[in-house]
């Protein structure tokens, strides 16, 4: 700490101390951020944070929003992650947020989350997503919540801002808790388990990870029946990129590797596709990355790589194993059925044309690709007919399992 340079360096470090301690004032005045301001005594190293904080955005839940959490508050280092959860690196005062939803990054990063529990398993911290809608600023969090800004702006100059939302942030869950209350889209949490990836999907870091959705499955359901475990591997490993979180909007016409060999990513009016399956529920922010449901099951096993150019999305879904014929598949696992369905929020979709003409909707059925594909009814649900067991008897993995219905 020689010459003028660390003078300027401490000068810095003093100036955003006033500041963030500012804020921390600003927040204690406010009588409807009482319990903000409880929380945040509970924990001196979030405080400390704070006080030396500068460029950042601080979303701060009102008394009611706390009281509406009831028995489910979070304690001790789950509400330290909580509250870092709701501090945004970088300053956004509302008149900056995108009328696109857009996601940025928080303070909670991995070397923060103390607990054993997979908090957050995402380099540079966990998103949230931000979006004006046009009349106000919403928030959109984990298992598909979504937060109102009710006051913008509490605070005004310098290099933090604060907004008070009507609902606390929830914490993004692991791809088989979040995927398994996603009306249409929970099959992929049986299909890891059984290709022996649950853990992996769950715990690696910065994924990325397409879903096909339930209808996509039961399309290529004969194909299902008879894959062997390599097969359901590679399959599953083909809709996953590792080491990259990629939300739609950063999706461009390029190639990603992915577990299982090359992806092609589309953008053609304001449409995502990955190879020739399209995005439908985009943004699913997990624990350790983001899930988009897509409308197809991708092929690892074509011999040629995917040509952007024979795009037709006006046929979408395309079901990508050739031969593969429709069959009610379920994939036999007991699981609880989940306390909640999630459902969509219109703003999720805001940004992306997802949904056009005649095709597949997440609960849909398929239009295009002859026969009728059978609903996945009681696919989460406990069913008395599923089939328990002997997952790795040979003779085709899923074969055994299957439930033809
Ligand atoms: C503020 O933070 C954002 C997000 O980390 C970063 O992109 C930006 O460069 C920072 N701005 C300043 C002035 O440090
Ligand atoms: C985070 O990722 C690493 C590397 O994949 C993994 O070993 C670890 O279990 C993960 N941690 C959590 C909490 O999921
Ligand atoms: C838009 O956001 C505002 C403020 O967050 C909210 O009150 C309003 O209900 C939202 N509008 C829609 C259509 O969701
Ligand atoms: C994926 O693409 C890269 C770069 O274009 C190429 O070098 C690599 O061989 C491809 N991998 C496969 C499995 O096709
Ligand atoms: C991406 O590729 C599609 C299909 O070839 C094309 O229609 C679209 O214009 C391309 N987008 C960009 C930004 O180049």
């Amino acid at each position: 700490m020689k010459g003028p340079f660390s003078l300027f360096a401490l000068a810095a470090v003093a100036l955003a101390q006033d500041e963030g301690s500012a804020v921390l004032t600003a927040i204690q005045i406010q009588s409807d951020l009482t319990q903000l301001f409880a929380a945040l005594q509970l924990f001196p190293d979030v405080v400390s944070t704070l006080r030396s904080a500068s460029n950042i955005t601080i979303f701060a839940p009102t008394d009611t929003a706390f009281a509406a959490l009831g028995s489910d508050a979070p304690t001790g280092d789950a509400l330290a992650a909580v509250l870092n959860y709701h501090v945004v690196q970088g300053q956004y005062p509302a008149s900056t947020i995108p009328t696109m939803p857009t996601y940025v990054q928080t303070l909670l990063t991995p070397e923060l989350s103390q607990t054993d529990t997979a908090l957050t398993n995402v380099t540079g911290g966990q998103y949230v997503g931000v979006v004006n809608n046009g009349t106000g600023v919403q928030l959109l969090s984990g298992n598909l919540a979504v937060s109102n800004v009710v006051e913008a702006d509490i605070i005004q100059g310098g290099s933090i801002s604060i907004h008070k939302i009507d609902r606390v942030l929830t914490l993004p869950e692991n791809l088989a808790i979040t995927l398994s209350e996603v009306a249409g889209a929970s099959t992929i949490v049986d299909a890891a388990i059984v290709a022996d990836l649950s853990e992996t999907l769950t715990t690696v870091e910065d994924l990325t990870i397409f879903v096909p959705n339930d209808a996509a499955f039961e399309a290529i359901g004969s194909v299902l029946a008879t894959a062997n475990l390599e097969t359901l591997q590679s399959v599953l490993q083909y809709h996953a990129i590792t080491g990259a979180v990629f939300f739609a909007e950063d999706v461009t016409n390029t190639t990603s590797p992915s577990l299982a060999g090359n992806l092609t990513l589309s953008v053609i009016d304001g449409a995502v596709f990955v190879n020739e399956a399209k995005v439908i529920i985009p943004n699913i922010i997990l624990s350790n990355g983001v899930a988009h449901v897509i409308d197809s099951v991708l092929n690892p096993l074509a011999t040629e790589p995917f040509d952007r150019a024979s795009l037709s999305p006006s046929n979408s879904p395309v079901v990508a194993f050739q031969g593969a014929s429709p069959t009610a598949v379920s994939l036999g696992l007991p699981r609880p059925a989940p306390t909640t369905t999630l459902s969509v929020p219109a703003v999720l979709t805001s940004g992306l044309a997802t949904v056009t003409g005649t095709r597949a909707s997440a609960s849909g059925s398929a239009t295009n690709s002859g026969p009728a594909v059978a609903s996945a009814s009681g696919e989460s649900g406990a069913s008395s007919q599923r089939i328990v067991g002997g997952l790795h008897a040979a003779g085709g993995l899923l074969g055994v399992v299957a439930l033809l219905a």
